[in-house]
């Protein structure tokens, strides 16, 4: 995502989420977080997990928030990963941190190629989890990529993954501009593709729980906060990007609140080796 200024011009690359950027984000969103809704969606997300003793991939880990909240109230093992390089340093300064506070363990690591997971083994994770970071996987490469996931999860292991989907690609001006000024790649696809994928990769017990209104709600609470932060936004990133701000947060809760724009939650099982 990138946002364009007059005092400080924030851009990045298709996958791209710079210095600047992120510090916003951080603002809007909580230290450490790159998506929606803090730690109570965590704790909603994972709402009955049996998360203890687990060993857990979390694909696309941001800056790491979610991983060190999970690891401060669980005796888990989480290995973090990001194809960018700044995401996996700046989650490591913010893991030593916290780290003396922490219940179970937690790793950041560089995903060597964004398209697989070829740096893990076979059955390696009891859990793996994603927050908004599969629509970044392009179209073409997400079938394969759900059969990495599904290689690298235990027998009788669970995937539980929060992404970003769309009703159809024939998108409004309004969410056509957000996506454009964002300038991260947005990949969707639609629920039943999503199903689709994952049925195709071997996964069962697929479930989707339908998170967008609930998103279009939170995309409201952020636009307060960018108001309430308007001084503090204006003097560092000039007027013209908290104008852009308030835009793409609208256009983002207009577009969730029409299920233009759909987020949800899938959960699936990889069949133990009884079945
Ligand atoms: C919206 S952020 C979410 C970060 C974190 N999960 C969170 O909730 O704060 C999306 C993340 O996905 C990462 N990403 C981009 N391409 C990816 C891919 N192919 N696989 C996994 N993550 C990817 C980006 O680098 C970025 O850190």
């Amino acid at each position: 995502m990138s946002i364009q200024g007059t005092t400080t011009q924030i851009k990045t690359a298709s996958q791209g989420y710079d210095d600047d950027f992120i510090t916003l984000v951080e603002m809007v969103y909580g230290k450490g977080f790159l998506s929606q809704g803090g730690n109570a969606f965590i704790d909603k997300l994972f709402e009955g997990v049996a998360l203890n003793q687990s060993k857990l991939l979390d694909l696309g880990s941001g800056l790491g928030a979610v991983d060190l909240y999970l690891a401060t109230h669980h005796e888990v093992e989480i290995v973090g990963i990001d194809p960018q390089k700044m995401m996996v340093k700046r989650s490591n300064d913010n893991l030593s941190e916290v780290q003396v506070h922490l219940k179970g363990t937690v790793s950041f690591v560089l995903m060597e190629n964004p398209i697989h997971l070829k740096q893990f083994e076979d059955h390696t994770f009891d859990l793996i989890f994603s927050k908004e970071s599969i629509l970044h996987v392009p179209l073409e490469y997400k079938a394969a990529y759900f059969k990495e996931i599904y290689r690298v999860l235990k027998p009788g292991g669970e995937i539980l993954i929060m992404d970003w989907m769309h009703a159809s690609p024939n998108y409004s001006a309004n969410t056509k501009k957000m996506m454009e000024m964002d300038e991260v790649a947005f990949c969707l696809i639609t629920p039943a593709e999503y199903t689709q994928f994952l049925e195709n990769a071997g996964f069962v017990d697929i479930s989707l729980t339908d998170t967008s209104l609930d998103h279009a709600q939170i995309s409201q609470e952020n636009i307060d906060t960018i108001k309430n932060l308007a001084g503090k936004i204006t003097e560092q990133f000039g007027e013209s990007n908290y104008l852009y701000s308030l835009e793409s947060w609208g256009f983002q809760r207009d577009a969730f609140a029409s299920r233009e724009l759909l987020t949800g939650v899938f959960r699936a099982q990889k069949p133990s080796l009884l079945h």
